[in-house]
């Protein structure tokens, strides 16, 4: 099938509309996955706050590109994140489009502004979710309202950005990978969350089915599930400067160590 939006770039180095080119901060070497490089394309949903803004910093700091999505209500926290990251990755080499993932269109105009900018995606971070903290918290015989609520941020936000970008992916000369951000949580299932263990125990599956399909069909795309344990983030009802408590992870801590040993910080205990 013909490639409608033209060949990727093999590793494209940081040109064109970058000002400058920055040695990336964190080094790829032979352990780090090929698609993990310098001049590679990254996209984060559920990027202006926790997992998602640890994640794209990671990303910048390794040469990549990084386009950066989360609600329209959170731009200035988005925008804040995308000029920070352009002192780390280059001018030209962040994009900022606030996007909801619930809302099908903008995840549409969110996938077509990052290929006409760099044509191609080598990781897509499928990751903005909401917690059951506060009012959505509930048995599963009641709150009918928040497992809508819910399932269509943590289920149909994953699955519209996973329908919108993996075709245009498909297409791509180069590997690329697709990473859903489950939970430990829809594995273990604790009591007192029924709408977002549900709702991550169905990404964990629509995970594992998009990862046996890209196998058969087309491999050089992956699809990964990112489980994250306890982190200290908003989801959790977190608040700006609040300590974290001992048993829960930084960001960082979640982040760096499920990605290959060219992401860990030398100051980070890998527990
Ligand atoms: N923090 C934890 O303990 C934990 C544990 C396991 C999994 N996770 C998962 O990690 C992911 C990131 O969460 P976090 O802990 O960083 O929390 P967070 O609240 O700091 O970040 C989530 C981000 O997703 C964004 N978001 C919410 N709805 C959105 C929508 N409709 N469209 C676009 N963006 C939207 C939020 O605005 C927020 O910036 C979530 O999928 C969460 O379920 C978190």
């Amino acid at each position: 099938m013909p490639n409608p939006r033209g060949p990727s770039p093999a590793r494209a180095a940081l040109s064109g509309t970058a000002s400058f080119s920055p040695a990336p901060s964190i080094h790829a070497n032979d352990e780090t996955h090929p698609i993990l490089h310098a001049g590679r394309v990254a996209v984060v949903t559920g990027a202006a706050a926790g997992i998602g803004a640890a994640a794209a910093r990671a990303f910048a700091e390794l040469g990549m590109k990084v386009a950066l999505a989360d609600v329209p209500a959170r731009e200035p926290q988005l925008a804040a994140l995308g000029k920070e990251l352009e002192g780390i990755a280059g001018e030209g080499n962040i994009l900022v489009v606030p996007t909801d993932v619930t809302d099908l269109k903008q995840v549409q105009s969110f996938r077509d502004k990052v290929y006409e900018t760099w044509h191609e995606v080598g990781v897509l971070l499928n990751n903005a979710g909401i917690g059951s903290f506060d009012a959505r918290r509930g048995t599963s015989w009641e709150n009918l309202d928040a497992w809508h609520g819910i399932l269509n941020v943590n289920l149909f936000g994953v699955i519209n950005v996973q329908q919108t970008f993996v075709p245009s992916m498909l297409h791509q000369e180069n590997p690329a990978m697709v990473i859903n951000t489950g939970s430990k949580q829809g594995i273990t299932n604790p009591p007192g969350h029924a709408a977002y263990n549900a709702s991550k125990a169905a990404v964990k599956s629509l995970t594992e089915s998009l990862a046996h399909e890209l196998r058969t069909n087309h491999p050089s795309v992956t699809a990964h599930l990112f489980v994250p344990g306890w982190t200290h983030t908003g989801i959790g009802g977190a608040k700006p400067g609040q300590e974290k408590p001992a048993g829960a992870w930084t960001s960082e801590e979640t982040v760096r160590p499920s990605l290959p040993p060219s992401f860990h910080h030398p100051s980070l205990p890998l527990t």
